[in-house]
């Protein structure tokens, strides 16, 4: 054979490879951005003058980077929905983009930011006694940021919402609104002003404006979690020397996720070129909870915040067990969870469909 020919076939072969990759590679929608706490964060806070980090052993002992931020010992829900759509790498923190950090590789904003933070909220208060912990609303400001700077690479506030439009935006936050803030009542006095119902409403109201805003940057397909049912995390039980889970704390949950359904319900209305869906968390923790072991942590905890202990121990059959410190599921956990959230074709555990039928 000649040279030539040998070198056509290897280029084509090379192209048939390539062209197989980028079908294969290639994500079902163009980007991903999030919006979250502490199951959601893969390293913002690692840069922030905050006590709510998760940067050392045993975090991320079955991580492929190690310790990262995450909390827990291996990927979170959302890296595993991300791996669902086929994104080939994990959507990068925002901090990667702050000095003295900056990423070089800016193009990679335009597949997605991971803005989530450790002890953020809906409600502007909420994890300020940790320190400069980014809320909702620090979050949104970021995105615009990161609009901004898509348009001026693209040329134009137009092509900038026209790359935006396809997006896939996930919300998981409302926790710390729960548990740092409402149940938090030495530090915060949210429960002498306000009741359950009440606080619900007024974070409601707060989400419902957060998610105006990100409509007007371009976002059409959103998918927005539920907050889980805090009362059975180990935490609260060790707390409240329960038996099962707090009751008390899971009804005032229930008020918050009940009213996310008709908000999803009105923007679904409201705004017709754009699908809401409401992941409902509690059902999946609870289809979740009878396969594992979930009134204690894998790991070794210290007793204030029931993070795990620096370079501490854990426990051997990790893949069973719900949680991995007092309050954060475990990887195992996540892998089912996100399973569940992304393909529910009856929609069991997701409202009004699945987060599959959202990047169609
Ligand atoms: C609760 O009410 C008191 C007195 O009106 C006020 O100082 C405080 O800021 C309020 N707290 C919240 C969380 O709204
Ligand atoms: C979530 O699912 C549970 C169990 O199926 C159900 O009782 C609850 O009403 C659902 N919540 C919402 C807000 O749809
Ligand atoms: C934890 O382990 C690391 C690595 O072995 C070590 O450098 C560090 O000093 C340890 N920290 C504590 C608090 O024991």
């Amino acid at each position: 054979m000649a040279w030539g020919t040998k070198l056509w076939l290897m280029l084509l072969c090379f192209a048939a490879t390539c062209m197989k990759h980028s079908i294969h590679g290639k994500p079902q929608v163009p980007c991903l951005f999030i919006f979250g706490d502490s199951s959601s964060d893969n390293g913002n806070n690692n840069y922030l003058p905050v006590t709510s980090k998760a940067n050392w052993s045993p975090y991320g002992v079955d991580f492929p980077k190690g310790v990262t931020g995450r909390y827990n010992n291996g990927k979170t829900t959302i890296d595993r929905i991300g791996e669902l759509l086929g994104f080939p790498d994990f959507i990068p923190p925002y901090a990667d983009y702050l000095p003295p950090y900056p990423n070089p590789h800016v193009s990679d904003i335009f597949q997605g930011v991971n803005y989530a933070s450790a002890g953020g909220g809906i409600d502007e208060q909420t994890g300020n006694n940790l320190g400069q912990v980014f809320s909702l609303s620090d979050q949104i400001n970021h995105h615009r940021a990161i609009f901004f700077q898509i348009a001026s690479e693209l040329g134009s506030i137009q092509k900038a919402r026209n790359h935006l439009n396809q997006c896939l935006y996930y919300l998981d936050i409302g926790t710390n609104d729960y548990t740092i803030n409402y149940y938090v009542t030495d530090i915060y006095s949210t429960s002498v002003n306000y009741t359950t119902q009440q606080w619900a409403n007024h974070l409601h109201d707060e989400y419902y404006k957060h998610l105006m805003v990100l409509h007007g940057y371009g976002a059409r397909k959103f998918a927005l979690s539920g907050v889980a049912n805090l009362g059975c995390r180990p935490y609260q039980i060790r707390l409240h020397r329960a038996k099962g889970c707090v009751e008390s704390i899971n009804d005032a949950v229930q008020l918050f996720n009940e009213g996310l359904r008709p908000l999803v319900d009105r923007f679904n209305k409201e705004y017709p070129s754009s699908k809401f869906k409401y992941v409902n968390y509690t059902a999946i923790q609870s289809s979740i909870f009878p396969d594992f072991i979930t009134g204690v942590p894998c790991c070794q905890t210290e007793k204030f915040f029931g993070a795990c202990r620096y370079n501490g121990t854990y426990c051997k059959n990790r893949e069973k067990y719900a949680f991995w410190d007092e309050s954060h599921t475990s990887d195992a956990f996540n892998k089912i969870a996100a399973e569940k959230s992304y393909n529910d074709p009856k929609s069991s555990f997701t409202y009004p469909m699945d987060i599959k039928t959202l990047v169609k």
